[in-house]
C-alpha cells in the first residue's frame, strides 16, 4: 500500500501569505478567505501575496502589492503546431505516445504541460495539491473557458482537480500517468529556473525522493499504458530501465511501460 506524504516524514511549505482583494467575483471571494484561513499571516512575515484582481489572481512580491506579478495565461500559451510548440514531434508527447489517447497528470504545478498535451488533443486530467498554485490555475481555467472561441477551436477536453493521488485521490485509470515532480536542488550554483517554477519552488519547495518513489508507484497502479516522468538533464535516471527516453534542452522524458499479458 502506498504511504501518505505525511507517513513519508515529508515537509509541506506553508508560507504564511498575503491575500489582496479587489474583485467583485463571488468565485475570488471564497477562495480568498479559504487562503487566509489556510496560510495566515499572523505575524505580517508574509513574502508571497496572492492578489484577486479584476484580471485574474497573481502571485505579486507582499513588498510590492501594487506591482504585476504571475497569473496563469493558457490563452498566450504558444500554438503554433507544424513544427511548433504544439507539434506532437516535440519530446514530450512522443513520450506520451502517438495512440494514447487519455493523460492523467498527477503532478500538475500550472499546468503548462497538461494544458498543452490537451491543446495537441490528448484528454487531460490534471491534479495538483498545492490550494494557492490549485487557485491559480482555477482562476486561469475560469478565463480561458470565457473564451468561447479559443476553448471550441481546440476542441479541449481537460478536466483540472485539487488534491493528491497519495492522499486519498482516486483518480479513474487512465493510458498514461504523466510526473513531473520537483526538481532535486543543482549542486553548483546555477542559473535561476524559468519564472513559473520559481514560483512553485517558493510555494512547495523542492522533490523529496521517498515521496517521489511513492507517487511512481501510484502512477503505475493507475495507468494502463505507461507512466511518463520528466527528469532534469543533471538527474539521475528515475527508476530503473526505461523502456524510452526523449531528450529536450534541459529536460528527458523516461518512458515506463506496463507489462502486456
Ligand atoms: C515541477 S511542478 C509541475 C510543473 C508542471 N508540469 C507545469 O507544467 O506547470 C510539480 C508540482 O507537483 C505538485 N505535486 C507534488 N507532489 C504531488 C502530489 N503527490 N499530488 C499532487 N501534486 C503534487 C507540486 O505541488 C508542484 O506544483
Amino acid at each position: 500500500m502506498s504511504k501518505t506524504p505525511n507517513e513519508l516524514g515529508s515537509v509541506h511549505h506553508n508560507p504564511p501569505l498575503e491575500v489582496i482583494v479587489h474583485s467583485e467575483l463571488d468565485a475570488h471571494h471564497a477562495a480568498a478567505s479559504e487562503l487566509s484561513n489556510r496560510f495566515p499571516n499572523n505575524d505580517g512575515s508574509a513574502t508571497i501575496a496572492v492578489y484577486f484582481g479584476h484580471d485574474g489572481v497573481e502571485l505579486r512580491k507582499a513588498s510590492k502589492p501594487n506591482q504585476r506579478g504571475y497569473k496563469v495565461d493558457f490563452l498566450s500559451i504558444d500554438s503554433r503546431t507544424g513544427a511548433g510548440n504544439l507539434s506532437r514531434k516535440q519530446p514530450l508527447p512522443k513520450a506520451i505516445g502517438q495512440s494514447t489517447t487519455s493523460v492523467l497528470d498527477v503532478t500538475a504545478g500550472f499546468c503548462a504541460d497538461a494544458f498543452r498535451l490537451s491543446m495537441m488533443g490528448y484528454q487531460v486530467t490534471a491534479i495538483e495539491r498545492s490550494p494557492v498554485i490549485a487557485t491559480l490555475v482555477e482562476d486561469g481555467l475560469r478565463r480561458a473557458k470565457e473564451n468561447e472561441a479559443f476553448w471550441s477551436a481546440f476542441g479541449l477536453n481537460f478536466t483540472f482537480m485539487r488534491g493528491d493521488i497519495l492522499s486519498g485521490l482516486t483518480p479513474e485509470p487512465c493510458d498514461a500517468v504523466y510526473l513531473d515532480p520537483m526538481f532535486p536542488p543543482k549542486r553548483k550554483k546555477s542559473a535561476l529556473p524559468p519564472g513559473p517554477i520559481q514560483h512553485i519552488q517558493s510555494l512547495v519547495g523542492f522533490d523529496i525522493p521517498n515521496e517521489t518513489a511513492a507517487l511512481f508507484e501510484k502512477a503505475f497502479e493507475v495507468a494502463t499504458k505507461r507512466v511518463v516522468v520528466k527528469r532534469p538533464t543533471y538527474a539521475q535516471q528515475y527508476h530503473q530501465k526505461p523502456a524510452h527516453v526523449y531528450e529536450g534542452k534541459l529536460v528527458r522524458y523516461e518512458v515506463y511501460l506496463k507489462p502486456t499479458h
